[in-house]
């Protein structure tokens, strides 16, 4: 399993080309099942969560052909109705291609996407949103046997709290449903919006995305289309805290300040200099160390659960006490532990973790645990005196494009030990 060796202490100068957003990417990925005319997709990052579900995609017939950051996908006939385990297991946003099988084929059979590291991560609100819209929804063995053989209908449903990915579930299933489809206190996130513009640019009939209300209006078919996938704001947030912890200024280009929400006031309350420049953002922290602020994650605007681990590796040298509530997730606190280890001063008491700043962290062998844990590492490992090493690279992965040679080009000593 590869390792990550960073020897720390030195600040971030330069400029850090933003991806394509992964949590984006993967939704408009999966729009190409609703139609049998081909998808263009621009601005895909290459991590291993894209590739995961090109293979399932493919596993559905799909025609996959994917050259630097553009994707061209062609779900031309669909050979397989069926997700199964191993494909579903490793990623759950693969879970999101039962509703387009159901709306275009009539019936699905995927499997129950089971818990993460962060917690048990039901599917209750996607199953509820595709039921009201006509599906017959059986579990058997660890799968989801959905049937409408009839199609399915619009519907209004209102989600008893904010789903990311059951919204996403039911706008790509409701576009193809018969009649109007209203998502009540819907997610709000950036990629939501993104999603409903791929969507409409197939032809579909999604309005009022990026509120809490969505309407969708069904259409018989989808065609042909080409969509830029948005920048990546939780690998821009993630940079701009990386400065943060070790000083310098980075230029991030095809950065977009606006996607940041509450994440971005917070920074400058931390100390950052952040400003919107030509193509991007730039982030700079000079001299003084960053001050303690708390934060409460919260769905978009809010300050994102995403960076939530991120924050931490922050505020951990930070002046003064820093609370830190996490709402969304049940135990996304894994990286507190790995943080101490690096003399980092964190005591958590059920979804509040109270971060006491020291001075500074020194190097240490730390294990990732999830995807922006392992970030919160990469930040930690960065601001440190000596040399972290970071077990089971493969979360960052997963997530964030081309990580060293990014930080590399900006002066970090950082570095793949393949083993
Ligand atoms: C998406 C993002 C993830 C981010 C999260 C919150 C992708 C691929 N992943 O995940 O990076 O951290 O949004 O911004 O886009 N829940 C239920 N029942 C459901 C659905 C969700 O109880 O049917 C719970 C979850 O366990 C969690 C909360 O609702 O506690 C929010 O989850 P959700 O917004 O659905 O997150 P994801 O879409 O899985």
């Amino acid at each position: 399993m590869d390792k990550l060796a960073i020897i720390g202490g030195r600040p971030l100068y330069g400029e850090i080309p933003i991806s394509g957003a992964k949590n984006s990417a993967l939704k408009v990925m999966v729009a190409s099942l609703l139609t049998d005319k081909p998808l263009t997709l621009t601005n895909v990052p290459r991590l291993a969560d894209v590739e995961m579900l090109l293979r399932l995609l493919e596993q559905h017939g799909v025609e996959v052909d994917f050259e630097g950051s553009t994707l061209k996908l062609h779900g031309r006939t669909i050979t397989s109705t069926e997700a199964p385990y191993d494909l579903v297991r490793k990623m759950r946003a693969s879970f999101n291609v039962l509703g387009p099988l159901l709306a275009r084929e009539g019936k699905a059979k995927v499997s129950l996407p089971g818990g993460c590291a962060i917690g048990a991560r039901p599917v209750d609100l996607h199953l509820k949103a595709l039921t009201a819209m006509g599906a017959a929804i059986e579990l058997d063995e660890g799968y989801v046997i959905a049937e409408a053989p009839k199609g399915l209908h619009g519907a209004e449903v209102t989600f008893p709290f904010v789903s990311v990915g059951a919204t996403e579930h039911a706008m790509l299933a409701a576009v193809l449903a018969d009649g109007e489809t209203v998502l009540k206190n819907a997610a709000r996130e950036p990629e939501i919006t993104d999603l409903a513009e791929c969507l409409n640019a197939m032809g579909a009939k999604v309005s009022d995305a990026g509120t809490s209300t969505i309407k969708i209006e069904g259409v018989a078919q989808l065609n042909t289309a080409q969509h830029a996938v948005l920048p990546d704001r939780i690998e821009t947030g993630a940079y701009a805290m990386a400065v943060g912890a070790t000083g310098g200024e980075l230029t991030l280009k095809g950065a977009r300040s606006d996607l940041l929400g509450a994440a971005w006031s917070v920074l400058e309350e931390a100390g950052l200099t952040i400003e919107d420049v030509d193509g991007g953002v730039r982030v700079k922290r000079n001299g003084n160390p960053v001050k303690a602020v708390d934060i409460v994650t919260q769905p978009f605007p809010g300050f994102p659960t995403d960076l939530q681990a991120q924050f931490m590796a922050l505020m951990v040298t930070a002046n003064g006490v820093s609370r830190i509530k996490e709402t969304i997730f049940e135990n996304r606190f894994m990286h507190a532990p790995e943080l101490s280890r690096m003399g980092a001063n964190i005591s958590v008491d059920g979804q509040t973790a109270t971060v006491r700043g020291v001075k500074r962290l020194k190097g240490a062998p730390v294990m990732a645990t999830d995807l922006r844990a392992s970030m919160s590492l990469v930040i930690a490992g960065l601001a440190a005196e000596g040399q972290t090493m970071i077990n089971r690279v493969y979360h960052l992965d997963r997530g964030f494009e081309r990580l060293e040679e990014k930080l590399a080009n900006c002066g970090a000593l950082i570095e793949r030990v393949r083993e």
